[in-house]
Parts: structure tokens; C-alpha cells; sequence
């Protein structure tokens, strides 16, 4: 597939930002549904002014359950490149409301039919860095096998791994697998886009991501992982008949499969991710009398484009 214009990427970089400093202003006010609706309200007047013929592939839900950016819309000046787009506008919205680090707004465009439209479902995740032999880790095997593979390819005792995993009562096995080899544990208590990126982040000890999260959320770190050269492993976890229903009116067929990043992705993708509040990868939105300062992590997979970006934005 051939490559997004790169002249849109400072364009997807302010959508980002916008998102943002939307959810910053509720920050520790105690309100997540506030704090989201503020990011979804600025991301799409943004998205809007871009000359595209764009569609939300990856949003806040299906059309009869979200008023804006949900699975379908179209967005932008409907002139352009025709691009498929993920978002979270925040992502971390308990973070947000409590004032604490790691809240992001996040977004990925492909070209048309680039992303896989995985429904708002969980979603089960392996992830590792860059530079390993390909498919070492497999969520058909044991937790077990998956950190021995990886020592044994990093050259490393089990020990001397670490881990990132979301602290949930469904990761009690997966825990205690870890303990077993005597694996370090990263636990964040929510945000595991931020998680999964971890495992290819140069200033993280982080060798590896397991656990069960949000399907979107995957598909979100999936496009930075393409970008960085990691690899993912991601099968959709289905609890009800409705959430079968859901997959099947996405086109979903085979509702065991797992999914390679290139399953994910593909063609070109740009990845951007802005700090609401201070976190591991990137600093929070800094108000200013009439402008905010916004730190953004940015990646273009076709232009090799991987930087952090920090703008002063008028507001
Ligand atoms: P929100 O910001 O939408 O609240 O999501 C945060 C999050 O932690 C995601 O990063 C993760 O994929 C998902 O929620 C996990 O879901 P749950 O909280 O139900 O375990």
C-alpha cells in the first residue's frame, strides 16, 4: 500500500493535542464521563477540518450507543485521501478524573481497509520488543513457555525478566505463572495502550505485555508496535451472545482467530499519542494564560518517522 501524505501528519499530531488538552481541564475533578466527552468534542472539530475522506473504523462505540466518533462516522472535509481512523480520545479516563499519570489521547489513520475493526470487546494480548526472533512468543502456549522462550532468546534468566501486566482479578493465573519463574511484575492500574508499548519503549524495563484488555486499545498499540518493529499476538475474548453478534455484524467470522500485527495493520499507519497527565512516555498537558503546551509521541511507519513532538498551542 502506498503511504499516507506526510502533510496530514501535522495535522493527525493536533488532533491529538486538541483531545488532550479537552481531557485536561477535567483533570482530578472527579468526572471521567466529562473528561472524555471534552476529548471526543475536541478530536472531532479537529478531525473536521482535515481535507479527507475519512471513517472511524476504532471509536467510541457503535452509532446507537455514542453521539460522536463512533464506528462508521465519516470525518473530515470529505475531499482527499480516503483513510481509515482508530481513536481513544482519552484513554486512561479514571487517571484523568484522579489526577494521576499516564492518561493519554490517542489515535492511528491507515489508508481505506489498513485497520482491523475489532469491536469493543476484551481482547487477549501478547507483546514483545523489536529484534527477536519472530513468533518466540504464542498465547496458545503457557505462560510458562512464552517467558522461557523469551530468556532463553534475550539470553537472560526468567529472573531477570520483567512483565507488564493490568492489575485485575482475571490475571490471577497469569500472576501466579510469573511468580512461579520469579518474573518481575509491572502492574498499572489501567492504560494498557501505554502498557503494551512498554515492551519497545528504549527507557522501560519492560521485556514483555500479557493480559486481557480492551480490543480497540489493542488495535491502537498494534499500529505503534508496526511502527517500532515490535511483535503482538491478540485474540478477542467473547463472553455473550451479544458480543458474538457484534463481531459478526463487523465481518468477523472466525471468532477464535489470533492475530499477528499484520493482521491488525496494514499498509502505512500513523500513530499519535499526547499526555494528559504525566506519564512513563510523555508529559501532561501544561495550561498556560492563552496556550497549552502538549508533548506528543509520534511515528509514520512509511517515512520511518519516530519522535516525540512538543508544540506550544494557541488556545
Ligand atoms: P478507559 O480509559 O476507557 O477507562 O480504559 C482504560 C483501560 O484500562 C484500557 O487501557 C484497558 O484496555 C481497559 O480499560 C481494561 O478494561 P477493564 O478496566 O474493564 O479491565
Amino acid at each position: 500500500m502506498s503511504t499516507i501524505n506526510p502533510k496530514l501528519l501535522d495535522k493527525f499530531i493536533r488532533v491529538s493535542e486538541r483531545a488532550a488538552y479537552g481531557a485536561s481541564k477535567f483533570r482530578g475533578k472527579n468526572d471521567k464521563i466529562a473528561a472524555d466527552k471534552a476529548a471526543v468534542d475536541e478530536m472531532r472539530s479537529e478531525f473536521n477540518k482535515i481535507d479527507m475522506i475519512g471513517r472511524i473504523v476504532i471509536g467510541e462505540g457503535e452509532m446507537d450507543e455514542a453521539p460522536m466518533l463512533f464506528i462508521g462516522e465519516k470525518i473530515g472535509t470529505n475531499k482527499g485521501e480516503e483513510l481509515d481512523i482508530a481513536v481513544d480520545p482519552l484513554e486512561g479516563t479514571n487517571f484523568t478524573a484522579k489526577n494521576l499519570p499516564n492518561a493519554i489521547s490517542v489515535l492511528a489513520v491507515t489508508k481505506k481497509g489498513g485497520l482491523f475493526s475489532a469491536p469493543d470487546t476484551y481482547m487477549e494480548k501478547i507483546a514483545i520488543g523489536a529484534n527477536l526472533p519472530q513468533n518466540i512468543v504464542n498465547l496458545d502456549n503457557s505462560v510458562e513457555t512464552n517467558i522461557k522462550k523469551l530468556a532463553a532468546a534475550k539470553n537472560k534468566k526468567t529472573e531477570q525478566l520483567t512483565a507488564c501486566v493490568l492489575k485485575r482479578p482475571r490475571h490471577d493465573k497469569i500472576i501466579k505463572s510469573l511468580n512461579s519463574l520469579n518474573v518481575k511484575i509491572n502492574f498499572i492500574q489501567d492504560g494498557d495502550v501505554t502498557g503494551v508499548i512498554s515492551v519497545v519503549d528504549q527507557n522501560s524495563s519492560v521485556d514483555i505485555y500479557l493480559g486481557i484488555g480492551g480490543g480497540p486499545e489493542g488495535v491502537l498499540a498494534a499500529a505503534a508496535l508496526d511502527c517500532l518493529g515490535g511483535q503482538m499476538q491478540t485474540r478477542l475474548v467473547l463472553n455473550n451472545q451479544d458480543e458474538i453478534n457484534r463481531c459478526k455484524k463487523l465481518g468477523i467470522t472466525d471468532l477464535n482467530k489470533k492475530y499477528n500485527i499484520k493482521d491488525m495493520i496494514k499498509g502505512d499507519v500513523i500513530f499519535c499519542a499526547t499526555g494528559v497527565t504525566d506519564g512513563d512516555m510523555l508529559k501532561g498537558i501544561v495550561d498556560k494564560e492563552d496556550y497549552f503546551e502538549a508533548s506528543t509521541f509520534v511515528l509514520h511507519k512509511n517515512k520511518k518517522i519516530s519522535k516525540k513532538v512538543n508544540n506550544n498551542i494557541k488556545k
